[in-house]
């Protein structure tokens, strides 16, 4: 039966669905930095993509010509322009730049000799939001979504010498993209992480999953992947610590799916301990470093490996400490964990986007619990299939990605979300995607509640029903009332299901002191803080929380001069890194309350 899809969702899932396989790890790879100066044009009419009648010009910028002679007309030259650094965001590297939504270009130049019999990848850590990627002159595709990797083979269109990247980087907001047009966090544009190459054998690893077997202790399951062209393989998996060993051999798609017995020490905030696993096939070799806990849920609890547990958390936008701008590498991740370590927490919840690899690897080392979502934010355009695709690949690429990090307990499908049918069936479909990938953590979302009567919240979410773990967010004292208004409300709820507080928190610019009812001072912050953990004791099957937020970030939305100045105050550190006096009240309640 011939299946003809219609032409959007065709040309849709070719944009969205990767053209090559996405590599899950390339630590450990042989790679090749691309990292560094890039040379740019900011083109906002997009002269360097489509001619004067709007159409797609074949002699765009990414040919990166150069005039032959003196009469040629070539009206752009990549090697006379400005420079911007990669990775980074390109707002906070040029004033010029910091509110700047449009296409630039990137180019760079380099050379590479790709050992013989060996396949070539072209990996981004991430570009925000689209990108076109071209490799001298040749279109390698496009990827959209600002927060997860993307790679494309180059392995017949690399040469030795003189090779040129062009990568069409557009962060423009539009109503059907994820996120949508309206966030409260900076629009950050440009080629924000790591871009690498990243050398392979002709059939290599592309994918693996390993962890704890869900149906059998001491038992440990997963699965492996070849790409390429030699599929039935003997592999081996080791633990060289455990002095563990298995041989399997992969079928003839290149794939196996393996079940073995395996004890070893369970990873946790107290003792996060990883294991060195070696995956080897007849052609290729994966080191990694993996922790194995269960995560569970059981009626109102969260359980990690098998004892009922409390996330003692916080909320993070991915912005580096100090610097500003979005963060990218182990020293800004370094600031933001021993942050949270401060705090006595053991818990992170990574808003409203998958954030870069660096802190996820880092909370593996240090035994942070992280929370990770995908920007499914507000009001997303539910019933539009090309955006329900482009969510469910970001879901694809951050599982991919992540699911072998075991700092990470639990994937979160949104944020805030307003209650309808159309709302409700996307996000089955997300919820249904992520058990389909991983059904080894759990599924939250961060959903809204109601009142049903002046002193009682209601959360009732429909989709709570589809959750392991249902995401609260509340303002009481903040958007809500002022901060006694906490005292004097309950929470219900039908779910018997473990509750996460996801956001709460108010305003304070840091060094602004008056009374604990005025306003945007660290006092009116530190009031909230006080009435909500007295709340917090009083939430049905509270298992864990992550106040909105740990440091001030970046928002267009917030315009309040003198104070907020396009910042989010609500941070318990402020933009230069000093602690305000609410830092100091949820420390003290996560070192004596658990
Ligand atoms: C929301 C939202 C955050 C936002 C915060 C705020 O709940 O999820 O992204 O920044 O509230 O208003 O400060």
């Amino acid at each position: 039966m011939k299946i003809t899809l219609p032409l959007v969702i065709l040309l849709n899932l070719i944009i969205f669905a990767q053209q090559s396989p996405l590599i899950t790890n390339i630590e450990g790879r042989k790679t090749f930095s691309l990292n560094g100066n890039w040379q740019i044009i900011i083109d906002p009419y997009e002269m360097g993509y489509y001619n004067y009648r709007y159409e797609p010009n074949e002699n765009g910028y990414f040919k990166n010509q150069k005039p032959k002679n003196k009469t040629e007309l070539i009206e752009y030259d990549f090697d006379k322009s400005e420079t911007l650094k990669v990775p980074g965001d390109w707002n906070t590297q040029k004033e010029k730049l910091l509110l700047y939504e449009g296409t630039i270009w990137y180019k760079k130049d380099f050379d590479y000799q790709l050992e013989k019999g060996k396949r070539l990848f072209v990996y981004f850590g991430a570009v925000n939001y689209k990108a076109i990627v071209y490799l001298n002159g040749q279109k390698l595709g496009e990827h959209e979504g600002g927060f997860t990797p993307f790679n494309f083979e180059i392995t017949d269109l690399i040469k030795e010498k003189d090779n040129f990247i062009v990568v069409k980087v557009d962060n423009k907001r539009s109503r059907e993209f994820v996120p949508t047009v309206n966030t409260d966090w900076w629009n950050y544009g440009g080629i924000t992480r790591d871009v690498n190459l990243v050398e392979v054998p002709s059939t290599f690893i592309e994918d693996y999953f390993i962890q704890l077997s869900k149906e059998a202790d001491n038992k440990m399951s997963g699965w492996i992947q070849l790409d390429g062209n030699d599929f039935k393989q003997k592999i081996s998996v080791r633990i060289p610590e455990i002095n563990l060993e298995y041989s399997f051999k992969t079928d003839e798609n290149g794939y196996l799916r393996f079940l073995f017995n395996a004890v070893v020490e369970l990873w946790s905030p107290n003792y996060p301990k990883l294991y060195d696993i070696i995956i080897e096939s007849e052609t290729d070799t994966i080191k990694e470093k993996i922790g194995f806990r269960k995560i569970e849920v059981k009626g109102p609890n969260i359980l990690l490996n098998g004892k009922k547990i409390f996330l003692k958390g916080i909320s993070a936008h991915e912005e580096a400490p100090l610097k500003g701008g979005r963060a990218n590498n182990r020293e800004d991740a370094k600031i933001i964990l021993n942050w949270v370590k401060e705090l006595n927490g053991n818990f992170i919840r990574l808003a409203h986007y998958p954030h870069n690899e660096n802190i996820i690897r880092l909370a593996d080392e240090m035994g942070i619990m992280i929370w990770s979502e995908i920007p499914v934010y507000w009001t997303i355009l539910w019933n539009n299939e090309q955006t329900f695709l482009n969510a469910k690949n970001q879901l694809t690429e951050m599982i991919t990605r992540d699911k072998n990090r075991t700092s990470i307990v639990l994937w979160s499908v949104s944020n805030e979300t307003p209650v309808s049918e159309e709302r409700l069936s996307f996000l089955k479909r997300l919820a249904e995607q992520t058990r389909n990938l991983d059904d080894t953590r759990l599924i939250t979302a961060a959903l809204e509640n109601h009142y049903i009567n002046d002193s009682t919240i209601m959360i009732d979410d429909p989709f709570g029903e589809y959750l392991d773990v249902i995401g609260l967010n509340e303002y009481l004292g903040w958007y809500d009332g002022l901060p006694e208004k906490a005292d004097k409300i309950n929470y219900k709820t039908n779910y018997d299901k473990p509750v996460i507080v996801s956001e709460f928190g108010a305003d304070a610019l840091q060094g602004l002191h008056g009374d604990s009812l005025t306003r945007w001072t660290e006092e009116y912050q530190a009031n909230v803080y006080e009435h909500q953990i007295n709340l917090m004791k009083r939430i049905p099957n509270l298992s864990g929380m992550s106040p909105w937020i740990l440091a001030d970030f970046r928002s267009p939305r917030r315009n309040l001069p003198g104070i907020q100045d396009h910042w989010n105050r609500k941070g318990l550190i402020s933009d230069k890194g000093i602690k305000k006096k609410a830092f100091y009240i949820l420390k003290k309640f996560y070192e004596e309350a658990f």
